[in-house]
Order: structure tokens, then C-alpha cells, then sequence
């Protein structure tokens, strides 16, 4: 059978890194609070020259190499991101011209933190329908340009970086590697809730984030759960048998809340929020691209991505590394 297989990962991060202490000078907020109420420890913020699609080029560039393959091999390019570099072209078609790659197919999806699964969903069955044979697909943010940094209550949650994986469409034994099922959901109901008071129709300005955490932070628990309960079933297969999960790394508490709901050990969770904080579209292939090149995820390995964000938007997706 026909699968799209992750052969290769790739991340990136800017430069700099921002402590919980060097934002205690900034705002008013304390290391002690920010640990306690998100896991957060740093942080890495974009500088000058830093942009979205220099975060993701380098991560594609490294997710090639990963899997040995040339960037003129590449026929699809999808690209999550919120922060684009400009609002048009897509960030995408800069990241195909800085590769080198010529033809194929290259766009955006803006699905914010949800990006990467909504991403990795739509190349996989564009690979599957035979519309290219290997992809690139990438989450790259530069939130720190569109934080308010007079707002406590957001500036402290977010940080800059990229990830990508290089995905393959192979044939495949039944039990052999690939995206097995993938469930994508999105409610607009709830828009207001996580937004950016700014755009290129309405304000002309970019705008800045405003969320409500704690009612962001209430749906997400239950929309994961409900989702992952729902990949699970679609490919038969228990929470038992998943060697790790990736998830989108907004909240250290909201990991363990639904890992504790669906019965996970903390153990199998690959928690890199402390380290990155939230990065939305790119903190899923990045807290990946750390799991598979520190040893904990191995060829073979089950692992579940799932991720929930603005709109709301949320999905997760299991695969056979
Ligand atoms: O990636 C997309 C999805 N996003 C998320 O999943 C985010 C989900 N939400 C969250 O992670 C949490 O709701 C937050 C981390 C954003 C907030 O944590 P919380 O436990 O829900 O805190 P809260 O918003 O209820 O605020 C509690 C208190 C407030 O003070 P009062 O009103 O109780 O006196 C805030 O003013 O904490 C205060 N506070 C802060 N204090 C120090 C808010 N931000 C800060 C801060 N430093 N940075």
C-alpha cells in the first residue's frame, strides 16, 4: 500500500535566548510565576536578519540532509505558519527559491498552532493521490514580532523557531512505516478567544495576539482528548501500543492533563516547552526533530502528533517512524 513515510527531520532556532529572569526586567511577571503556570524556562526570540523563512530554510535544509535527499527531488512544499514574511507570496515559494528547487508545488497553510497537523494531513494525501512523490512540510513562526510585549498575560508564552520533515510516498507492507490516520477539526465559533487585532483587510496593520488562556486552556484539554481518542480508533490501535507523543507545546500542564486523560505515561510525552515555549506551527516538527535525533524516537516507533490552536483549529495525526 501506498503511505506517506517521514524519512528525515530538520529544526532551527535563532540565536538568541531569552530567560524567564531577562523578561522579569521587560514586564511584570517572575520566573516562579511563569514556571509554575506554563513549564516555560526560555525562550529564543528572532534578531535581526532572522525571519520565518530563514528559520524554516534552515530546518528544511536539515530535514533534507537527514534524508538524504536533494532538494531537486522535492515536488511539494507546504509551509504552517502564521507569521509569514510577508503577506504575500507565500513564505513557501521563498523557502522552494532558497533551497534551489524548481517546479512542483509550494504554499502556505495558516491553521496557527494546529499548522504542522493540518500541514502534514493535507501533503499526505496529496501524496497519496500520486500529485508528488516527496514533500517537504514545514512549521516556522516568528511570534515575537506580533506580541504585545506590554501584555504579561502573552508575551511570556511564545517563542520563534521552525522544524520540517521530509515525507516520502512509499509502498509499504501493512505494518511497515507511514502516516497511518490523521483527524483535522475546526470550529469558528471560538475565534475571538485566540486572535491578531490587525491584518492586511481589515486594520492594514499586522496587530498584535490576544488570547483568553484560561478558556483556550479549558477547550484544548477536551478537544485533544476527543481527537486523539478518535486517531486511535480510526487505526485500531490503543493508547498502550503509542511508544511517544508529540505535542504541540503550549502549556506543560495542558501535556500532562491530557496525557492523564487518555491514560499516557509522562514518560512517553516529548515535552520541549521548556526549553522553546510555545512556537505554535513549528513546535510540533521541532519537539520531533529533538526526540528523533537525541535517540528517544527510533525507526519503528508509534508516535502521535497532536496539536490545537486559534480558530480553533485542532487535529492530531499517528505514524509508524
Ligand atoms: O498555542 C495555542 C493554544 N494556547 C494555549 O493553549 C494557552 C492556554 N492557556 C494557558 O496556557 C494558561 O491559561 C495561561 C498560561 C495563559 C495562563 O495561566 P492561568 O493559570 O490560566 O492564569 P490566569 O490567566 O487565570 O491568570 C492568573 C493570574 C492573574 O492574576 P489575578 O487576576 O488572579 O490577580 C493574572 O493577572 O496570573 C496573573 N498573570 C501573571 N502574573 C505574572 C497573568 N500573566 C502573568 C505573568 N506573570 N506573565
Amino acid at each position: 500500500m501506498i503511505r506517506a513515510v517521514i524519512t528525515g527531520s530538520g529544526s532551527a532556532l535563532p540565536k538568541d535566548c531569552v530567560t524567564n529572569a531577562d523578561l522579569e526586567a521587560r514586564v511584570d511577571t517572575s520566573d516562579e510565576w511563569i514556571v509554575e503556570r506554563t513549564g516555560i524556562r526560555q525562550r529564543y526570540i528572532a534578531g535581526e536578519g532572522e525571519t520565518t523563512s530563514t528559520l524554516a530554510t534552515e530546518a528544511a535544509r536539515k530535514a533534507l540532509d537527514d534524508a538524504g535527499v536533494d532538494a531537486s527531488e522535492i515536488g511539494l512544499i507546504i509551509l504552517a505558519t502564521a507569521t509569514p514574511d510577508h503577506t504575500f507570496p507565500a513564505t513557501a515559494t521563498q523557502v522552494q527559491q532558497a533551497l534551489g528547487c524548481r517546479g512542483g508545488v509550494a504554499f502556505d497553510v495558516a491553521a496557527v498552532c494546529s499548522g504542522f497537523l493540518y500541514a502534514l494531513g493535507t501533503a499526505e494525501s496529496l501524496l497519496r493521490t500520486g500529485m508528488a512523490k516527496k514533500a517537504l512540510v514545514i512549521g516556522a513562526e516568528t511570534f515575537s514580532r506580533i506580541l504585545d510585549w506590554e501584555d504579561r498575560t502573552t508575551c511570556v508564552l511564545f517563542g520563534d523557531g521552525a522544524g520540517a520533515v521530509v515525507l516520502e510516498a512509499q509502498d509499504v507492507a501493512e505494518d511497515g512505516p507511514g502516516i497511518l490516520a490523521t483527524k483535522l477539526h475546526a470550529d469558528g465559533e471560538h475565534k475571538d478567544l485566540l486572535y491578531v487585532d490587525g491584518g492586511p483587510s481589515t486594520t492594514g496593520e499586522v496587530g498584535k495576539l490576544r488570547m483568553k488562556g484560561r478558556e483556550v486552556f479549558r477547550h484544548a484539554v477536551v478537544n485533544l482528548a476527543d481527537v486523539l481518542g478518535e486517531v486511535l480508533a480510526d487505526a485500531s490501535v490503543t493508547a498502550a501500543d503509542i511508544d511517544w507523543v508529540v505535542p504541540h507545546q503550549a502549556n506543560a500542564r495542558i501535556l500532562d492533563a491530557t496525557a492523564r486523560k487518555l491514560g499516557l505515561p509522562a514518560e512517553k510525552v516529548v515535552v520541549t516547552v521548556d526549553q522553546h515555549a510555545n512556537t505554535s506551527a513549528a513546535s510540533v516538527p521541532l519537539a520531533f526533530d529533538v526526540a528523533r535525533k537525541d535517540g528517544r524516537i527510533k525507526p519503528g516507533d508509534l508516535v502521535m502528533f497532536e496539536a490545537m490552536g486559534g480558530g480553533f483549529t485542532w487535529g492530531a495525526s499517528l505514524a509508524r517512524i
